[in-house]
């Protein structure tokens, strides 16, 4: 694939290729002195007098340590005491078009943020208490987000489409007292009854919380109850709230996310660190520049809308949009006409919205004038060249620069990027290491492979944004993360580099899939299956989806007895629709007699996997397998589909 070059026109402020090469070596030689530099983008209260202090084998992970600052009072009073309160902060579209937009100033955000903390301490939230978010795509989320960092409680956003089940969970696993939420939320015209969600959650055996903070936002009716649930506009306060000095490795959240076995794992970032990372890498990925729109179109229930919505861009003093809506809603045209209405700069999207939007063909871009458009991004999963190149030719009008970012979760921010106008861009590869990244591709055993090669992806060296721990288990994210390949970061991922040292994500190579750039891990869809009582054995896996990136293929193997009927199909995904949410909706059952298996009964997944894909080509040895005659019935049923 060729590579396409800068174009002439435009330059990046920030970062010219030899920039990088130097800051990136400096990065690598230096990362004491390199990180302590990145630190003074933020304000301190004590500044650090030392960057990492880190090891992967003991895992021990600590940044900034001996500084204290407050990440709300850097996204936020920072830039009103340096006199910049009238500029917007946030622009609000909601998800009508007729709705009008809202401009928030930084003034405003400050005011909107210290009622909403003196509205926690007044509910009796103190500093170290974890408080759940359950919120839709409106600035209230983010001015929770920063009145829990403003009081030094933990934030736990669960995105807004997660079942009651999922949130129950999710409140228990980290002791949440409190929980944060809007009578309801809208996208696409429809309404997501959230503070019903909430209820149902907290009526479950053994969940229970002191208080319940609701938003006013769509007007609709919702159960109360007296003593636990109370309006925000009730409990606001404009008293003087100041932020809380937090120590550099205090807790800032926790955000769940899916592993290859068990339950979602509680993430934990601390604040200095986060801080710096999401600050440094907004400013160079982004190459923002004063007075730009910025717009991410991630919810805040993701990470990238923590990084990328609310801390990374607030800490730069950029204009964030926020969008509450969906992109093919009224109709396919909503970004476009958003990005003209608001006159966007930068733009940070996904491939799954990509290839959706790429279906509907270019009339609906091209009837809306994007010429602010400057940077455009893409993550949360591989992005196949034909969408990137669409996004860079008919989006962008071959005039844009395309940053493929790829992170994730335990990251905290962007790893693997082009700078944009800095670096030449290829269809489909990430690009090279952000600065004070070392990637390592590694073979199954752990053999370092060198030069232009293809194997599992591990970082050597600990970096600021990268998570401390799994909250409550720390031997879970030792196990997770460090285990497999010892004494490094093993991200989960595939990749191959290339003779330019171009990296390209080949995708998961655990039993994680991404299903529209959403992160799940089959083991949960296959305990939420199993827990249906026609259900007696289940396994997941993934392939290829041509919007969604990834599908969710299920094979189930009933109860003795039971049949096989569309009705029980319609019955199991409105099963896991409950048990997790929508986005863990499968998108084919597959009814078997029974699994592949070896003779010690384990499953073989990687049979699943060339089924699912329909490649019989390399099912590999399967001789081991206890009945073998199982894979041509799989296979059999898979291709009368
Ligand atoms: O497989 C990689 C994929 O998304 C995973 C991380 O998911 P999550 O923690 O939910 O974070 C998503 C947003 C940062 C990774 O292990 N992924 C993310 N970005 C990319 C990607 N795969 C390829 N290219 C990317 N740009």
């Amino acid at each position: 694939m060729d590579a396409i070059s800068p174009p002439a026109t435009h330059q990046n402020a920030h970062a010219k290729a030899e920039d990088y090469h130097a800051l990136y070596r400096q990065s690598a030689e230096e990362p004491d002195a390199f990180w302590l530099k990145q630190a003074e983008r933020l304000h301190w209260f004590v500044p650090p007098t030392r960057a990492g202090d880190w090891s992967f084998d003991p895992v021990d992970i600590k940044w900034y340590e001996d500084g204290t600052l407050n990440l709300c009072h850097n996204a936020v009073d920072r830039h009103v005491e340096e006199r910049h309160g009238d500029q917007t902060a946030i622009i609000f579209e909601p998800d009508d078009p007729a709705d009008e937009a809202r401009h928030i100033s930084y003034d405003e955000l400050k005011r909107e943020v210290v009622a909403m903390a003196n509205a926690l301490k007044a509910l009796g939230v103190k500093k170290g208490d974890r408080v759940t978010l359950y919120m839709p795509m409106i600035p209230e989320g983010a001015y929770a987000m920063l009145a829990c960092a403003r009081i030094g409680a933990v934030h736990s956003v669960v995105f807004g489409g997660f079942s009651p089940e999922a949130l129950a969970g999710r409140i228990t696993d980290c002791g949440s007292r409190f929980v944060i939420t809007a009578d309801a939320g809208k996208r696409g015209s429809k309404t997501v009854p959230l503070k019903a969600n909430v209820d149902a959650a907290l009526a479950q055996d053994g969940v229970d919380v002191d208080a319940v903070l609701v938003v006013k936002h769509v007007g609709s009716d919702v159960d109360w109850t007296e003593g636990r649930d109370h309006w925000l506009h009730d409990k606001v306060s404009d008293a003087a709230c100041p932020c809380e000095p937090m120590a550099a490795e205090d807790p800032l959240f926790i955000l769940y996310t899916s592993g290859s076995t068990g339950k979602p794992k509680g993430v934990l970032h601390t604040t200095g660190g986060y801080g710096v990372w999401t600050a440094t890498t907004f400013h160079y990925v982004f190459d923002y520049q004063p007075g730009e729109i910025y717009w991410c179109t991630a919810d805040i229930g993701w990470v990238t809308g923590h990084s990328y919505i609310v801390y990374g861009p607030l800490m730069n003093r950029a204009t964030s949009l926020m969008f509450e809506g969906v992109p093919s809603y009224p109709d396919a045209s909503r970004f476009w006409a958003v990005v003209e209405k608001h006159k966007v700069n930068l733009f940070y999207t996904a491939p799954t919205a990509i290839r959706a939007l790429m279906r509907e063909g270019d009339a609906p871009v091209q009837k809306h004038d994007r010429s602010s458009l400057r940077v455009l991004g893409s993550v949360g999963e591989p992005i196949n060249p034909e969408a990137w190149r669409w996004y860079y030719e008919v989006v962008g009008e071959s005039r844009c620069a395309v940053v493929d970012t790829w992170w994730q979760t335990e990251t905290g921010g962007i790893m693997i990027t082009t700078l944009p106008n800095a670096h030449a861009m290829k269809p489909g590869s990430a690009g090279k290491p952000f600065f004070g990244i070392q990637p390592q591709l590694v073979d199954n055993d752990g053999g370092v492979l060198e030069g232009a090669t293809e194997g599992n992806l591990c970082i050597t060296a600990s970096w600021p944004g990268q998570a401390r721990t799994v909250y409550g288990d720390h031997e879970r994210f030792i196990q997770t993360y460090f285990s497999t390949y010892k004494g490094k970061y093993f991200t989960g991922d595939g990749c191959r580099r290339d003779e330019d040292g171009y990296y390209w994500i080949t995708g998961r190579v655990d039993d994680v899939i991404n299903v529209s750039g959403h992160r799940m891990g089959t083991a949960e869809v296959e305990s939420a299956l199993v827990l249906h009582d026609k259900v007696c054995e289940a396994a997941v896996v993934g392939y290829p989806h041509d919007i969604k990136g990834q599908g969710i293929y299920c094979y189930v193997t009933l109860n003795a007895g039971e049949e096989s009927s569309d009705d029980l199909c319609a019955e199991l995904r409105a099963h896991v629709r409950k048990e997790i949410g929508p986005i863990a909706t499968p998108d084919h059952l597959h009814f078997t007699p029974g699994l592949p298996k070896t003779r010690s009964g384990k499953i073989m997944r990687r049979i699943l996997r060339k089924i699912a894909e329909n490649d019989y080509g390399a099912l590999g040895d399967t001789s081991t397998l206890a009945d073998p005659s199982v894979v041509d019935e799989l296979i059999e049923t898979r291709q009368n589909r």
